[in-house]
């Protein structure tokens, strides 16, 4: 099974990619962000979700409180005051881990072969981890991270959330040498929590369904009155199935559900209207390795950094969670 380090800031879309994850790979911890809410607030919802889901088993370890350089940004617009509002939930009981995220991804990476981070976040954990620690960087095995995009933005219309929050974070990530897989909004936002997506969990008619249930309610709400979409997307669990084993999973066997593509991503640190916007260059991907000029010269890009999400099988994903959510109790 992938060993996996799930690094948040929960969120309606962040507590889903959690109970995705524990279900089909081995997560060897949860560290926290800053980001969609204050760390304190986000890391109380990191416990809630173990605790709802009988997951305590798993560390959380608190993390990075604030970007790099850049002063904080949260969204109570779209995830609420508390982060995760919806569903009524206790005040978690359950101890964090001692370390501070970092130390605990520093230490898990160095002692233990093959991990694979999953940000879906701000990357100011996984940046800091890199700049204490840079032999990590040769150590894990790929970083698949929910964040930016190949089109549009959503914090602006170049950029997104958790790049945007922490652009020199995602600098330091992509420009390091780790194989990444990026799933951004282009493929992300195709992943609906509509009412009908929502009435499919509630009907599963168990005590984590009705939580679920509860919490996307509140966030298809706001992401209707923000955006102006039909209901919520499904982000963060894009980062997750890109992992999955699709063949150990027998009603989903089939193809891969998210299609990458190689390519080099540049964050922009400057832009006044671009800020916070991976820029990818696609430019290969009409079949040619390079792309000739009208004077018969070529334009050559980077190498590619990362495997770029182009495509994803919306509907199958779909299942996919709801078949998970099943298996909750
Ligand atoms: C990302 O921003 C957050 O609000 C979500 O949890 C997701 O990680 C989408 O832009
Ligand atoms: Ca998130």
């Amino acid at each position: 099974m992938k060993k996996v380090i799930i690094d948040c800031d929960p969120g309606h879309d962040d507590a889903l990619a959690i109970l995705l994850a524990a279900k089909h790979l081995d997560v060897l911890g949860i560290t926290t962000v800053a980001g969609n809410q204050t760390l304190d607030k986000v890391t109380d919802n990191a416990l809630k979700v173990v605790e709802f889901a009988g997951l305590t088993h798993i560390p959380v370890a608190k993390g990075m409180g604030h970007p790099l350089i850049r002063p904080p940004r949260h969204v109570p617009e779209v995830h609420g005051e508390t982060g995760l509002d919806g569903p009524d939930l206790p005040a978690p009981t359950t101890p964090l881990d001692p370390r501070h995220a970092v130390d605990f991804i520093i230490e898990t990476v160095m002692s233990t072969e093959d991990v694979i981070l999953v940000p879906i976040g701000p990357l100011t954990n996984i940046a800091t981890a890199l700049r204490r620690e840079p032999r990590i960087a040769g150590r894990i095995q790929e970083i698949s991270l929910m964040g930016g995009s190949l089109t549009y933005g959503n914090s602006t219309p170049a950029a997104e959330f958790n790049i945007y929050v922490d652009p020199e974070a995602a600098h330091i990530v992509f420009t390091s040498g780790v194989p990444i897989r990026m799933c951004g909004l282009n493929v992300t936002r195709q992943v609906p929590a509509t009412e009908v997506e929502i009435e499919r969990i509630r009907g599963l008619g168990t005590r984590t369904s009705a939580i679920v249930a509860e919490s996307l309610d509140f966030y298809r709400d706001t992401l209707k009155r923000v955006f102006g979409l039909r209901g919520g997307s499904l982000h963060d669990p894009c980062a997750v199935a890109a992992l999955i084993d699709l063949s150990a999973v027998p009603a989903q066997a089939g193809p891969t559900l998210i299609e990458f593509e190689p390519m080099h991503v540049a964050v922009e640190l400057k832009g006044e209207h671009t800020y916070g916007m991976t820029v990818c260059d696609c430019r290969h991907l009409r079949g040619r390795g390079q792309v000739s000029t009208s004077d018969g010269g070529v334009w050559r890009g980077e190498p590619p950094n990362a495997e770029v999400a182009v495509d994803i099988d919306k509907d199958r994903l779909i299942d996919l969670l709801i078949d998970t959510l099943a298996k909750y109790p």
